[in-house]
């Protein structure tokens, strides 16, 4: 297995360009399967989950043709099971199950499991198919799901933590072609969220409300092909951004969109970070001095819990104690063990971790554990004295198109290690 070793204390310095959101790009490239005729979405990123979803599709009997950040997708005859064994590796490609309910009125999809962040169950997705009219049955670790006509409803779709992204998504993609209106309360606000409500409205839907918490949907006979652009990725746009902090450097983020940064911006600026607009630009640098700060993960338009680890390898530096709160997945701390390899002094109470930062951190073998927790281990790399190997960075290629490549321009000694 491949790692990054990462030879740290070089600040960064210069441009990076920030590529296509992966978790739009996944529920996008999904939604193709609504119609018969091609698709074509640019800005994907080169990613492994990405190619993945491009093997189920295929799977499924589409026609999917990558072009570097351009993906055309024709699914004229598709079928309505996934394969059990691609689909389980993969939790995003859960939202397979709306569009095939949505076309073909029934799927059969291998549920999927939970992963070392949490439990992540799919019951509200199922909740909303079943208020659309679907007949749910679980059996054999397949979800099955079939209606002989969807209709319209009224639903909540709030949980535990709050809205679901992903089941958001998928209930709005049977909805698209059911008959009636369907109104979802409690719906997920995410770009990720507004940005396939967007490409689905290209294809003929009739969709409104996105980005807030209540979507409505109005039923329409069937989709026509459409063209897209995928949003920037936010959380690769606040992963280089606090890169820069970590490393007392100084970047320039093209293609973000500050938009979708708010909750980000404004913590990393409470932390002793600068963060300016420059035209379409935004500049990031780290202030005199790092400040502790209290994060608590919440959903859009809250801090993301997708930038959680990341911003605990940047608070392990700043003097003080910080705590950090995760409230969107329960086991999101497979990177506190790691980064106390460096040095980092962090304790965990419940959902809770308190960090008692501002000791100089030091390079070590580490493990990388799922994908945003690779990305905090390299920060902690680029930031601590001496040389990082972050083993299994397997996890961080899912998420994060060309990251070496990416952190070599701006100046980091990162190499690849190819691994056996
Ligand atoms: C999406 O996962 C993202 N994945 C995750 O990104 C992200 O962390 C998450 O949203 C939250 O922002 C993709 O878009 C592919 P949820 P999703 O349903 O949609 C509970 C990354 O690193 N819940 O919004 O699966 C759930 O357990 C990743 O890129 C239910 O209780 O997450 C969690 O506590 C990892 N029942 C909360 O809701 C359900 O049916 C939010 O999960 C569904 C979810």
């Amino acid at each position: 297995m491949d790692s990054l070793l990462v030879k740290g204390g070089v600040p960064l310095h210069g441009d990076v360009t920030i590529s296509g959101a992966k978790n739009a790009a996944l529920p996008i490239m999904a939604a193709t399967l609504l119609t018969a005729e091609p698709c074509v979405i640019r800005r994907v990123p080169n990613l492994s989950d990405i190619r993945f979803m491009g093997q189920i599709l295929t799977s499924l009997g589409a026609d999917v043709r990558f072009d570097g950040n351009t993906v055309t997708i024709q699914a004229a005859k598709i079928k309505g099971v996934g394969d059990y064994e691609l689909i389980r590796k993969m939790r995003g490609s859960i939202c397979i199950l709306g569009p095939l309910l949505g076309r073909l009125r029934k799927a059969i999809v291998s549920l999927p499991g939970g992963c070392v962040i949490g439990a992540r169950p799919i019951d509200l997705h199922l909740k909303g198919m079943a208020a659309l009219g679907a007949k749910i049955k679980i059996a054999e670790g397949y979800v099955h799901v079939n209606a002989r006509k969807l209709k319209g409803a009224d639903m909540f779709l709030g949980g535990r933590a709050g809205p679901t992204v992903l089941g958001t998504g998928n209930v709005i993609m049977a909805a698209v072609l059911a008959e009636g209106v369907t109104i979802i309360e409690s719906a997920a606000c995410e770009p990720e969220v507004t940005d396939l409500a967007n490409f689905l409205n290209a294809m003929g839907a009739k969709i409104s409300g996105m980005g807030g918490p209540t979507i409505t949907i109005t039923g329409v006979e069937s989709l026509h092909g459409a063209e897209h652009e995928v949003i920037p990725d936010r959380i690769e746009a606040a992963t280089f951004a606090i890169a820069a902090a970590a490393t007392n450097g100084e970047v320039t983020l093209h293609g973000a969109r500050m938009d979708h940064l708010h909750a980000v911006a404004d913590k990393l600026r409470e932390a002793g970070v600068v963060i300016e607009r420059r035209g379409s630009a935004i500049k990031v640098k780290r202030g005199s001095c790092l400040k502790p700060v209290d994060v608590t993960t919440m959903p859009y338009s809250g801090f993301p819990t997708d930038v959680q680890a990341q911003i605990m390898a940047l608070l392990t530096l700043a003097p003080g104690i910080s705590i950090i709160t995760e409230r969107i997945f329960e086991s999101r701390f497979m990177h506190v063990s790691e980064l106390a390899r460096l040095g980092a002094d962090i304790a965990i109470e419940g959902p809770s971790a308190i960090i008692k930062g501002g000791k100089p951190l030091s390079g070590a073998p580490i493990m990388a554990s799922d994908l945003r927790a690779s990305a905090a281990l390299v920060i902690a790399g680029l930031a601590a004295r001496g040389a990082t190997q972050v083993n299994r960075v397997y996890h961080i290629d899912r998420g994060y198109e060309n990251i070496d490549g990416k952190l070599r321009k701006l100046g980091a000694r990162v190499e690849r290690v190819e691994g056996i």
